[in-house]
C-alpha cells in the first residue's frame, strides 16, 4: 500500500518507459500525471517496439490499470491514434486504461499558439517546443477562463463553449499570426471534432483522483510515471529552457492526487551520459566528433520529434540536485552499454563560473550557460556489454564508472541497463 515513482533526472529521454514497463506487472495502477503529448515513452517487448506520448507505459500488462491523472495536458487526435495503434496490435485500452475528467485538452488553436510563441527568441534562443501546445494548453489551465477538460466535450454546451473561445483565440492571435495560420481556428469543423472525440473518450472518462485514493486505501501498489526530466520542471528547471509541468518528483502529487504519506520509494533515471533536445544552456555538451558518436551508438534522435538530440558528458552536478530536488532513493543508470566504446570517460564534477568552482546548479540559464565544466577522467571499458545480464560480470572500469557516479550522486545504483531489451537490464537490489 505505497506509491512507487520514476522520475527522470536529467532532460527527459532517460529511458523512464522501459523501467516502468517492467515495474509494472508488481504493481495494480500505473498513472501518468504531468506533461503531454511533447513526451515519448519507448517500451520493447520482444520485436515489438511501442512509442507512447500519453498512455501509461504500463499498458501493456492486462492486469495493471493505467491511469491518464488531472495533471496531464492530452492531445485528444494524437491519444485516440495512439489507442489505435494499440489496438491493431492486439491490446485493446479499453479494459485497463482511464482517464480523468479533470484531465484539460490540448486544442487546436494551443498547436497554433504554440507555432507563434516558439518563434520568439528568449535570451538569444528559441525554446525550441515539440509544438505539441503544451504550454499555451498549461497557460490556459492557469488562466481559467478559456481552458477545456474532458469533462467539458462531455458536457451539453459544448458548442457554445467552443464558440466562445475560437472567436477569442481568433481576435488575440491576429495581431502575430502569419497569413493562413488560423484558417484551422473554425469552431464548427472544431466542433464536429470535438464530438467525435467525446465519442470514443466517455467509456474512458472517470474520476481517477477518488480511484487512486481508494486504491492506496484498499492496500494496493501503485506506480507513478513521470515524464519528461526534472531539469525540465517548469519551477525547478533551467528555466526558461523548460516544459510547462512540475517534471521533477515535486509534481507527482499535484498531479495526481496521490498525498505525499502514501510515497514510499523515488527512483531516478538518468542515463550514463547526459542529451537535451530542444533550446537552453548545456554545459557538458559535445560539439564534436565525440557527441556525434554517441549520438549514433545510442540512437539518439527524439521519438516525439524526430530532431537529433544534443549529447555530452554525464553531469554529476545536474543530477545532484535533481536527485535530491526529487528525494532519489535508487538510481537507474541507463545506457551503459553506448558507453562501451570509448577508451576514455569524462565527469563533469564541478563548474567553473566566472573564474570561480561552482558546485551548486545554477539558478539563473545565463550563469550556467558560462559555466565551463570541471571533468574527471574515468577509463573506458571498451567492450560490448549488451549481452551482460549479471553486474558481477560487468566489466572492472565499468564497475568503477558505476560506483563513482554513485559516490558523486549520493545515492545508490538500484537498475543497470545494458540495451533497449526487457532483458537487457539488472537489479541489483
Ligand atoms: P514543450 O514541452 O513542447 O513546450 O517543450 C519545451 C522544452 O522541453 C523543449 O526544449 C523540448 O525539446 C523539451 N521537451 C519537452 N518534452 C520533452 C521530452 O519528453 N523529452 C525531452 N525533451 C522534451
Amino acid at each position: 500500500m505505497s506509491a512507487t515513482c520514476v522520475i527522470g533526472l536529467q532532460w527527459g529521454d532517460e529511458a523512464k518507459g522501459k523501467l516502468v514497463d517492467l515495474l509494472a506487472p508488481r504493481h495494480d495502477v500505473v498513472v501518468r500525471y504531468q506533461g503531454g503529448a511533447n513526451a515519448g515513452h519507448t517500451v520493447v517487448s520482444g520485436d515489438q517496439v511501442y512509442k507512447l506520448h500519453h498512455v501509461p507505459s504500463g499498458i501493456l500488462h492486462r492486469s495493471v490499470t493505467n491511469v491518464i491523472a488531472p495533471g496531464v495536458v492530452m492531445e485528444p487526435t494524437t491519444l485516440l491514434k495512439e489507442l489505435d495503434g494499440l489496438q491493431s496490435r492486439g491490446i485493446n485500452p479499453l479494459e485497463n486504461l482511464m482517464i480523468s475528467e479533470r484531465a484539460h485538452l490540448v486544442m487546436p488553436w494551443h498547436i497554433v499558439e504554440d507555432r507563434i510563441s516558439n518563434r520568439q527568441i528568449v535570451s538569444g534562443e528559441s525554446i525550441g517546443s515539440t509544438l505539441r501546445g503544451i504550454g499555451p494548453c498549461y497557460r490556459d489551465k492557469v488562466g481559467r477562463t478559456h481552458a477545456m477538460r474532458l469533462a467539458d466535450i462531455l458536457a451539453p454546451n459544448l458548442k457554445e463553449r467552443i464558440e466562445e473561445i475560437t472567436e477569442y483565440k481568433r481576435r488575440w492571435l491576429t495581431a502575430l499570426a502569419d497569413d493562413g495560420e488560423l484558417d484551422s481556428l473554425n469552431a464548427s469543423a472544431i466542433y464536429e471534432m470535438a464530438c467525435g472525440w467525446g465519442e470514443r473518450l466517455r467509456p474512458l472518462s472517470k474520476d481517477t483522483t477518488h480511484f487512486v485514493l481508494d486504491q492506496l486505501e484498499a492496500g494496493k501498489q501503485l506506480l507513478m510515471e513521470g515524464a519528461q526530466g526534472s531539469l525540465l520542471d517548469i519551477d525547478h528547471g533551467t528555466y526558461p529552457f523548460v516544459t510547462s509541468s512540475n517534471a521533477s518528483g515535486v509534481g507527482i502529487s499535484s498531479g495526481s492526487g496521490v498525498p505525499a504519506k502514501w510515497i514510499k520509494k523515488v527512483i531516478g533515471v538518468c542515463k550514463a551520459y547526459s542529451t537535451r533536445v530542444g533550446g537552453g544552456p548545456f554545459p557538458t555538451e559535445l560539439m564534436d566528433a565525440t557527441g556525434q558518436k554517441i549520438r549514433d551508438i545510442g540512437r539518439e534522435y527524439g521519438t516525439t520529434t524526430g530532431r537529433p538530440r544534443r549529447c555530452g558528458w554525464f553531469d554529476a552536478v545536474a543530477v545532484r540536485y535533481t536527485a535530491r530536488l526529487s528525494g532519489i532513493d535508487r538510481l537507474s543508470l541507463m545506457m551503459m552499454d553506448v558507453l562501451g566504446h570509448f577508451n576514455e570517460i569524462q565527469v563533469c564534477v564541478a563548474y567553473e563560473i566566472d573564474g570561480k568552482r561552482v558546485e551548486q546548479f545554477p539558478c539563473l540559464a545565463d550563469d550556467l550557460r558560462r559555466a565551463k565544466p570541471i571533468y574527471e577522467t574515468l577509463k573506458g571499458w571498451n567492450q560490448d556489454v549488451t549481452g551482460v545480464r549479471d553486474i558481477d560480470a560487468m566489466p572492472a572500469e565499468a564497475k568503477s564508472y558505476m560506483k563513482r557516479i554513485s559516490e558523486l550522486i549520493g545515492v545508490p545504483i538500484g537498475v543497470v541497463s545494458v540495451g533497449p531489451d526487457r532483458e537487457q537490464t539488472m537489479f541489483l537490489d
